[in-house]
């Protein structure tokens, strides 16, 4: 499995995943609200610069940090579709950014400053259990202290069997009227590539890495797509 297999859903079909988005099956707005809270809070004072792994479109990113000093937006995601919407958006909004076309699992970007704020929503799940604990630990060794991290993504209900999980998807995406076209092409790249954890793996990779969790609620509107928020930060290393 290539990271370029696992991003072919969104290249080829980002109307998709747009309208799954527009129609809040994810828990975007909550994920909206809770984020510009923590942001606007922690930033008010000082400027941040914040790197976003698996940034699609950016599409949150102008009205998340609209009331703080953006030093900075690098945003990483391994579909050009998707960048260049996200340019697109950022400049109309005057973000100064770097956008990169990269595997967001090898962590950090060479030659990017240092950012004060890490964002990733719902993309780290296309890694194994294996390749989260990697992505975190890397970006906890290349990150500065007080370093946040916003995180957001899919979870599984404990004792849940993946196929239980994907089949009860399937019903909740067909009763909210996801096109049936387009149904197919998301199910087939769920059930290949996705890897969602419970809350308590999630709590376990995060934590088992450095994170210290400050925050961590449920997102989303819907029982049969539970997701999880999370608020981190590099802890001091003794
Ligand atoms: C579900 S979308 C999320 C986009 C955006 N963060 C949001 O919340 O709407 C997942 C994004 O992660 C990207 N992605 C998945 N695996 C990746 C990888 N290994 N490297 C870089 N980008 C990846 C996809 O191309 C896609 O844009």
């Amino acid at each position: 499995m290539t990271a370029d297999e696992v991003t072919s859903v969104f290249k080829d079909q980002w109307n998709a995943y747009q309208w799954v988005v527009d129609n809040n099956l994810m828990g975007h707005r909550e994920l909206l609200t809770a984020a510009t809270s923590f942001i606007e809070d922690r930033y008010r004072d000082s400027p941040v610069a914040m790197a976003d792994f698996g940034c699609g479109n950016s599409l949150l990113i102008p009205e998340m940090t609209r009331s703080v000093q953006l030093d900075g937006y690098c945003g990483i995601d391994l579909a050009e579709n998707a960048l260049s919407m996200a340019k697109q958006l950022l400049e109309c909004n005057g973000i100064k950014h770097q956008l990169l076309c990269q595997d967001l699992f090898s962590g950090m970007p060479e030659n990017s400053s240092s950012p004060g704020l890490i964002y990733s929503a719902f993309a780290v799940h296309h890694g194994d259990q294996q390749k989260k604990r990697q992505f975190f630990s890397k970006l906890f060794q290349q990150t500065p202290d007080h370093c946040a991290f916003v995180l957001a993504d899919i979870m599984i209900h404990p004792h849940q069997g993946f196929d239980d999980y994907t089949q009860m998807l399937e019903q909740y995406f067909a009763k909210q009227g996801v096109r049936p076209d387009w149904l197919s092409h998301i199910m087939t790249h769920i059930r290949q590539y996705d890897y969602p954890e419970t809350e308590e793996t999630w709590l376990d990779i995060v934590r088992s890495s450095g994170w210290k969790v400050l925050q961590k609620q449920s997102l989303g509107p819907h029982d049969e797509y539970p997701a999880i928020f999370m608020l981190l930060e590099h802890g001091k290393v003794a």
